[in-house]
């Protein structure tokens, strides 16, 4: 796996991460093998996966006590990504509401930490900004995190350029993790290009359209009962039927170069700025194996102009 920098001044990683929610939280309920999953994180590690991202909210707790599990003798192999902001709803398995208070990330790093099974991180990021909460209190606090060697860096989720600028007033900011991927491609405008000024990393989640770029689903009844993409507007049958014409324009960029789709739809990432990396999620194994060889396509200007022209897509992306 060839190999990046998380932001100008951040460790080496590979250039293509592994995203762990799948593993427990949000997809397929009933394809999830804890077993399987460890040792998709260890083959990932093998292949120079290195950067591992995961949340206190995916489970909610399961997500972290996982990865944990998978580094208990390899915790120095893995960087490590993990997110604090969003608390579950006890009563709804995707509800999920803010929490930036100071005094809510100081008990979470320390309770990440723990289901984790280490004494840092090296990357702690807010999930989502509070509105009832000001940024720069949220952000104050995790800066203590880095003072405390709690955590080696911080980042961002889902934040516009004026909210990463007030950040960077208190603490520099590592990474800033956005969805990007071919059907949806709001961060190019402002956010991507900020970042790649100011050497800050720019985490690209769901870079695979959940699943949907690979080509694998043509209809919801693809979708898991109990999985939160069947309530997803781009996974309405409408919607989909109408996105398809994405995934086969990937699909014909990928027949040129002898690649599948979803390697295509992660090159195309890449391909956006020397900052993007990938956060794939997957939690099985021959998918991690076709995710990472993604690292080694280099798309034309011709694929990506044809990449660049395809419909907008059908339905809102939450
Ligand atoms: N910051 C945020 O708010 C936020 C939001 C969403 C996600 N994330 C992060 O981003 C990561 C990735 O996003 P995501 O999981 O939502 O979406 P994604 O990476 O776009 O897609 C994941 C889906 O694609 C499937 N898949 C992966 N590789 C495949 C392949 N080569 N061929 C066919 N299918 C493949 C996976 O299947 P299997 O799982 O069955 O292998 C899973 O269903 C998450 O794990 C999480 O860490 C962050």
């Amino acid at each position: 796996m060839i190999t990046t920098t998380l932001g100008a001044s951040g460790p080496a990683i590979g250039a293509i991460g592994l995203g762990c929610m799948g593993m427990t939280h949000g997809y397929d309920p009933r394809g999830r093998d804890d077993d399987v999953s460890v040792a998709v994180i260890h083959q990932a590690l093998d292949l120079g996966v290195t950067l591992l991202d995961t949340a206190d909210v995916y489970g909610p707790y399961t997500n972290e006590e996982l990865v944990g599990r998978a580094l208990a003798d390899r915790r120095e192999r893995a960087v490590l990504a993990t997110k604090v902001g969003l608390v579950g709803d006890p009563s709804h398995p995707m509800g999920r509401r803010n929490d930036g208070r100071p005094e809510h990330v100081r008990a979470s790093v320390d309770a990440s930490l723990r289901r984790l099974g280490t004494d840092h991180v090296d990357l702690y990021q807010l999930h989502r900004v509070d509105p009832a909460t000001p940024l720069e209190e949220t952000w104050g606090a995790m800066a203590e995190a880095v003072a405390a060697g709690k955590a080696r860096a911080i980042g961002l989720s889902e934040v516009s350029v004026e909210e990463i600028r007030r950040a960077q007033a208190i603490h520099p900011v590592a990474s800033v993790q956005s969805e990007l991927s071919l059907w949806t491609r709001e961060a190019l405008a402002e956010v991507v290009p900020y970042c790649e000024a100011n050497g800050i990393a720019f985490l690209a989640y769901s870079p695979l359209g959940r699943g949907f770029l690979t080509g694998r689903f043509s209809s919801p009844d693809d979708i898991a009962e109990g999985d939160w993409r069947r309530g997803n507007p781009r996974f309405q049958a409408e919607a989909m039927a109408a996105n398809r014409a994405i995934t086969e324009a990937a699909g014909r960029v990928a027949e040129r170069h002898g690649a599948t789709p979803g390697q295509v739809a992660l090159a195309w990432t890449r391909a956006q700025s020397g900052t993007v990396v990938p956060i794939p999620g997957t939690k099985t194994p021959r998918y991690l194996v076709e995710n990472a060889e993604a690292a080694d396509l280099v798309l034309t200007e011709a694929d990506l102009a044809e990449l660049d022209a395809v419909p907008a897509p059908v339905g809102e992306r939450y």
